[in-house]
């Protein structure tokens, strides 16, 4: 609003009154003491004071923007999921970050980037909390949190640690395939949009006569893969901490907007228990070759946030949003991140985040949830409790009412997946190393390892380290011992 004396708006406090001034306080003279009746000054500080919500406990630094999901394909034979029926359009939200680094970080840190993608079904919200790679670190959820530690800080100095790093990593095999992922070139993507997203868990798909699949997923970009060089990312690190962030922002705003193409790997449903291996174990991947990728859709991000607090900071992702049609898998990683994420929400933006712009679903919700801090979408009902008389919502067990879910029966137990025929931790690490790279990437492997190894790690982590990668690859892991032993 303006008035007649000037062109700009009048600042108004938080209730829209007017203020007296932006730049003084209230006193007493010119010298004198500050008066409690400066509300406008108290309402300032105090607003500042409160500006911050918790950063994300991991995956802080991040950045993202709005776009479609378009689907290209006709999936509905393993899916009755509404966002990926044929022809179907459906808004999106994606957000990258890295893991381990905070708020301030640098883009350029070697870390797995987050790929988190939100759609807004006719169904509800859809999440797809995924990463750059196609499968993790350790395959337990009891195991997140040490793995996590020994990526952050020490409480002692509040210093990262190489030396903590490869302890864990050496004391946890199953990390092997996932740290020469990280330790090779899709460790530092150029930008986020150059590189893949997956879903990385096995999920489940059914389809419209009940049929059940398991699915994995595979977004590869459209702009094509491309990687920064260890020198270059400690350069970029220095001269452009948001060098990522600043990319997806600048390329969405001259009208250059990235697109990803969705794949799945669909395996039938019975062939789980005889597959060679355990089908839902995070630190493995399905070989191509035994289940091809088939065309899904496109995803385009078109649209910067208009605020970045409100939309990027706020949004919150969790695995637990699964539409009809979609549903979990045995993978133990997965089942945990189903509480966690809710969990989180609840602690880092408050108990009604679903509320807010990122996290409204573009779909009716018929929740009985009521109160709570900041709530400010009225209760759906006046009765507001299950069932009721007096027309409140009831579940339509009839058309969603279906368990996407499996057989399961035995003792309680605290174990390790039992074993199929080719399980271990180090042949699929072995299989990139020696199939998939080529003699220039394993090159840069073996620097990135060896320069990250001579940082700060020390006996008896060392010599498991190097140990750790003969096991991978005899070849690479001399490679190494010699750089780190040598100059
Ligand atoms: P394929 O030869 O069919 O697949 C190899 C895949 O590796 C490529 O399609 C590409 O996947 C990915 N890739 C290429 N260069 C690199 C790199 N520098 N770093 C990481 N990944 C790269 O073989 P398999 O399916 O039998 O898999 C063999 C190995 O390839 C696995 O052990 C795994 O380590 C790796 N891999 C397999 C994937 C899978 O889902 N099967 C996915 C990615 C890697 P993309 O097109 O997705 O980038
Ligand atoms: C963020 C927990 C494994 C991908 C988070 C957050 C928590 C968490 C608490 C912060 C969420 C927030 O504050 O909004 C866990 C636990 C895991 C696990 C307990 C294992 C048991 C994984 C795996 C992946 C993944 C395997 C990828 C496949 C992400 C992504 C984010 C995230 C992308 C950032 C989401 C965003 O952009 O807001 N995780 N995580 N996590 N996690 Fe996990």
């Amino acid at each position: 609003m303006t008035d007649s004396a000037q062109s700009t708006p009048y600042t108004t406090n938080n209730a829209g009154v007017p203020v007296e001034s932006d730049e003084h306080s209230l006193t007493i003279g010119d010298t004198g003491p500050i008066l409690l009746q400066d509300h406008y000054l108290i309402e300032k500080m105090a607003q500042f004071n409160r500006e911050r919500v918790p950063e994300r406990v991991v995956h802080a630094k991040g950045g993202g923007a709005y776009g479609t999901f378009q689907v290209t394909n006709d999936v509905s034979q393993f899916t009755k999921a509404d966002l990926f029926q044929p022809g179907r359009r459906t808004e999106m939200l994606a957000r990258f970050s890295t893991v381990a680094g905070e708020q301030g970080s640098p883009d350029t840190w070697r870390d797995p980037r987050g790929f988190a993608l939100k759609f807004y079904t006719q169904h509800g919200n859809y999440d797809l909390v995924g990463n750059n790679t196609p499968i993790f670190f350790v395959r337990d959820p009891q195991k997140f949190q040490d793995f996590i530690r020994s990526q952050k800080r020490r409480p002692d100095n509040g210093l990262r640690d190489n030396d903590m790093q490869w302890d864990f990593w050496t004391l946890s095999p199953e990390t092997a395939h996932m740290v020469t992922w990280l330790m090779g070139d899709r460790g530092i993507p150029k930008t986020w949009r150059h590189m893949n997203g997956y879903g990385s868990h096995t999920y489940m798909w059914v389809n419209g006569g009940g049929e059940k699949f398991w699915i994995k997923y595979h977004i590869k970009t459209d702009q094509g893969i491309d990687f920064l060089t260890q020198a270059d990312a400690d350069r970029l690190a220095g001269e452009d901490g948001d060098y990522h962030r600043r990319d997806l922002s600048e390329a969405i705003a001259s009208g250059n907007a990235p697109s990803w193409t969705m794949y799945v790997q669909v395996m039938p449903f019975a062939d789980a228990p005889d597959y060679r291996f355990n089908p839902f174990d995070l630190t493995k991947v399905w070989p191509h070759g035994d289940y091809p990728l088939i065309e899904v859709g496109r995803m385009t991000l078109d649209r910067n946030p208009e605020d970045f607090f409100v939309h990027i900071e706020q949004a919150a992702f969790e695995p637990s949003n699964l539409v009809p049609g979609i549903g979990p898998s045995p993978d133990k990683m997965l089942l945990g991140r189903l509480f966690s994420y809710p969990d989180t929400h609840r602690y880092r933006i408050g108990p009604n985040y679903a509320q807010l712009p990122p996290n409204r679903a573009h779909s009716a919700v018929n929740s009985y949830a009521k109160d709570g801090p900041m709530r400010y979408e009225p209760a759906n009902t006046a009765r507001p409790y299950a069932p009721n008389s007096y027309g409140g919502p009831a579940a339509d067990t009839a058309r969603f009412g279906e368990i996407a879910g499996w057989e399961a029966s035995g003792e309680m137990v605290r174990e390790a997946y039992k074993l199929h025929r080719e399980d271990d931790d180090w042949g699929q690490a072995g299989t990139m190393v020696r199939k998939v790279l080529d003699e220039a990437a394993r090159e840069r492997l073996v620097s990135n390892v060896s320069g990250h190894l001579k940082n700060g790690v020390t006996p008896p982590v060392l010599e498991r380290a190097l140990q750790y990668w003969r096991n991978i690859d005899k070849k690479v892991g001399d490679q190494i011992a010699t750089r780190v032993n040598g100059a």
